[in-house]
């Protein structure tokens, strides 16, 4: 399989809405989901080039400073961080380990994994904002070779430019809930994990379904609340992809805000079986 993946080598002068990785036909099908992709593009470009830290999902990013280890963060790095929670607490990279991140934004926990696998590991991050990009490598190269180990790919998390079985852990900080094809993440996600490979990801999910109005809502969308999912839908997605050991914790109150439901920071964790475990016996 080949990918079309663009390459920002200056700052992008305004945001682009263009679909990258995306079969043709499938941007023709169904034109709310080019919509959904335009409206959080032009958000998330918009952080990046203001040094907005704006979490997803209301006041608390629920970030944890990973205060047991020696990890540290650019600030430049923090400056733009948008997640809600700290996927990287719910796994142990070694060094050597390969760390993907799908929506890594201004790469914040991408320097965080950098530190974790070392050398000879790599923390690949892949975001679909030329800005935030740009934004990441910028960050990356203020500070010559220390985070070598690190690479920022312009992509979809849904065609994610990524060889199969290739990486130890996926991990992702309130993303998901961004994308308009969930299921084609979570396939993808068990495509590129290595078998027992771990997927484990920060994420808001819902307490309850909501109407079909407020998920037309692009604000919302964009603002990470309208295309959460229920912990009962993410769970059935990730089995159909796959996945089994699938936990999810809601490491926030259930938080109601300015939207008239309620919804949760969650962590999620998911492991991808080996062949062996698949066999019959
Ligand atoms: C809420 S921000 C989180 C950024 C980062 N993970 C953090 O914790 O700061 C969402 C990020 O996901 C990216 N994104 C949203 N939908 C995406 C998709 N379908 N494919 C790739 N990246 C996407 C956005 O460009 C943005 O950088």
């Amino acid at each position: 399989m080949s990918f079309r993946v663009l390459e920002p080598s200056k700052k992008p002068a305004t945001s682009q809405a263009r679909s990258i990785n995306t079969p043709q036909n499938k941007q023709h099908e169904n034109m709310s989901e080019l919509e959904i992709r335009k409206a959080v593009k032009e958000r998330y470009a918009k952080i990046a080039l203001s040094s907005d830290s704006s979490c997803c999902a209301g006041e608390d990013c629920g970030d944890v400073n990973l205060a047991t280890s020696s990890v540290t963060v650019p600030v430049e790095a923090s400056a733009v961080n948008a997640g809600c929670g700290s996927p990287l607490l719910l796994i142990n990279p070694r060094e050597g380990d390969v760390v993907l991140d799908l929506g890594s934004g201004g790469g914040i926990d991408i320097f965080r994994a950098s530190q974790l696998v070392g050398t000879s590991g790599k923390a690949i991050g892949v975001d679909a904002t030329p800005e935030m990009i740009w934004r990441a490598r910028e960050t990356k190269s203020t500070y010559g070779d220390k985070y070598a180990n690190t690479e920022f790919r312009l992509g979809e998390i849904e065609y994610l430019p990524i060889e199969s079985n290739a990486v130890d852990y996926v991990i992702s900080n309130c993303v998901i809930n961004l994308s308009p094809d969930k299921l084609a993440v979570f396939r993808e996600s068990f495509r590129v994990l290595k078998e027992d490979g771990v997927f484990a990801v920060a994420d808001v999910t819902l307490q309850k379904e909501i109407p079909d109005a407020a998920r037309k809502d692009m604000d919302s969308w964009s603002a990470c609340i309208a295309g959460a999912l229920t912990d009962s839908e993410y769970e059935r997605l990730l089995t159909s992809a796959g996945f089994q050991d699938i936990k999810i914790d809601h490491v926030s109150d259930s938080n109601i805000g300015e939207y008239p439901f309620s919804y949760f920071s969650s962590h999620i964790k998911a492991r991808k079986p080996s062949a062996n475990s698949l066999r019959a016996p």
